[in-house]
């Protein structure tokens, strides 16, 4: 069984008392103390976590003293580079961590009611399975990871309602084609009967927001969640992210590198570099009017047409290409290329590439961009748009 599958349905384990505990946990801390760290438009805050794993080498701090919130029924962006500590911050609002972590500082927690908080680190048990799935739901990169093959994807999202106590058959059946329509799976009623290898890679991306969405949790934390599809497939993904935010209620934590996706739907920015945040702000006011050197950094490695052909060295002198590749010799020409795979067992044969033309210069760098393809049998695949892009030598 998937990571995610065994996290956010875990709580399956303990059914029963899962709606329960969720009374008991949420509506004791209302009783006690109705949200001493949060503000009624918070729902999460993130104070001086600091997260450091155990390894052979010696201990690694990978998160170090980071203080950041999310408010509610927001999406708020973690950008920040590689090793930066971005994941683990999101794991750890889940405890979603191995054995080798040791966490310091809180993340407060409230549920989707505003009626109670908890700190997500101090939870264990049955606490820690109703915030699972419950009250936060990951979203991961790759589908594949969480979809378990075996099984048919209605299963799959039933189980994380069966851990939350519903066991009618008809009704738990209703429920998950109710919830892949609203994600824009077609023909549901059919399909909730289908295994994750029938589908695309981006409906498949579908079915794990279904499955984070079916619980109505009030927080969905989705890390790199569009890398591995396609652009315009992208696009569609974070539409289903907004609709959590606007139709669901829920806040989206979204980890990216790209700032175009940030730009696109973020209300807020976290800006993380070495394990540390160095800035939290607007969306508007960080890519505008950026306060911190990193963040001004990102931001001009942004890639931007026109600006692409500029290499600098480390004393920001201008590097030359050597060469104009439009005035070097073609030394790949493709004309009229076309690939088919035979048909098999009475199925027609599939055209996968159809008529392409383009060429290859020396000293050049060519990009080939397109679009997903829907796999059907005798469709003519348009040949993909060539754009050209060029570097310095
Ligand atoms: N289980 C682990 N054991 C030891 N170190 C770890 C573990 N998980 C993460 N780290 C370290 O913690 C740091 C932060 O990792 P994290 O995965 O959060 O980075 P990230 O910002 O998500 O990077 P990326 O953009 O590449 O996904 C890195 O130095 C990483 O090597
Ligand atoms: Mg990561």
């Amino acid at each position: 069984m998937s990571e995610t599958n065994n996290t956010q349905a875990e709580a399956g384990k303990a059914s029963k008392s899962a709606d329960a505990a969720k009374e008991t946990s949420y509506g004791q801390a209302a009783a006690n103390a109705v949200m001493p760290h949060l503000s009624k438009d918070m729902l999460a805050s993130v104070d001086k976590l600091g997260v450091s794993f155990v390894t052979d080498a010696g201990p690694i701090k990978a998160v170090d003293d980071i203080t950041f919130t999310i408010p509610r029924k927001s999406v708020v962006g973690v950008v920040g580079e590689s090793g930066s500590g971005k994941s683990v911050t999101a794991r750890s609002i889940i405890k979603l961590l191995p054995d080798t972590a040791s966490t310091s500082g809180a993340i407060y927690i409230s549920n989707k009611e505003g009626t109670g908080e908890l700190d997500a680190l101090k939870l264990s048990g049955e606490q820690l399975r109703q915030l699972r799935g419950g009250e936060a739901a990951m979203v991961f990169q790759e589908p594949n990871s969480v979809l378990n093959p075996v099984f048919k994807i209605g299963w799959q999202i039933e189980e994380g309602l069966r851990a939350h106590g519903m066991k009618d058959k008809k009704e738990l059946r209703e429920k998950s084609i109710e919830i892949l329509k609203k994600v824009g799976i077609p023909d549901a009623e059919t399909r909730v009967d289908y295994y994750p290898h029938q589908f695309s890679g981006g409906q498949k991306q579908r079915i794990v927001i279904a499955m984070a969405l079916v619980l109505n949790p009030g927080l969905i934390l989705a890390d790199e969640p569009t890398t591995a599809l396609d652009v315009t497939v992208q696009m569609e993904i974070l539409d289903l992210l907004r609709l959590a935010r606007d139709e669901f209620g829920a806040s989206v934590l979204i980890i990216t590198h790209n700032m175009g996706v940030i730009a696109d739907i973020a209300d807020q920015v976290v800006v993380m570099y070495q394990g540390h945040v160095v800035e939290q702000g607007d969306v508007e006011q960080i890519f505008y009017h950026p306060k911190d050197p990193y963040t001004q950094r990102l931001l001009a490695s942004v890639p931007r047409i026109g600006e692409k052909l500029v290499v600098k060295n480390n004393d920001g002198s201008v590097v030359k290409r050597s060469v104009d590749w439009r005035k070097e010799p073609v030394v790949v020409e493709a004309k009229d290329m076309s690939v088919t795979y035979p048909g098999r067992l009475m199925q027609p044969d599939f055209v996968a590439v159809n008529k392409v033309n383009f060429e290859i210069h020396r000293s050049e760098v060519l990009g080939l961009v397109g679009s997903p393809v829907l796999a059907s049998p005798l469709r003519a695949v348009p040949s993909p748009a060539c754009k050209r892009s060029a570097t310095a030598p």
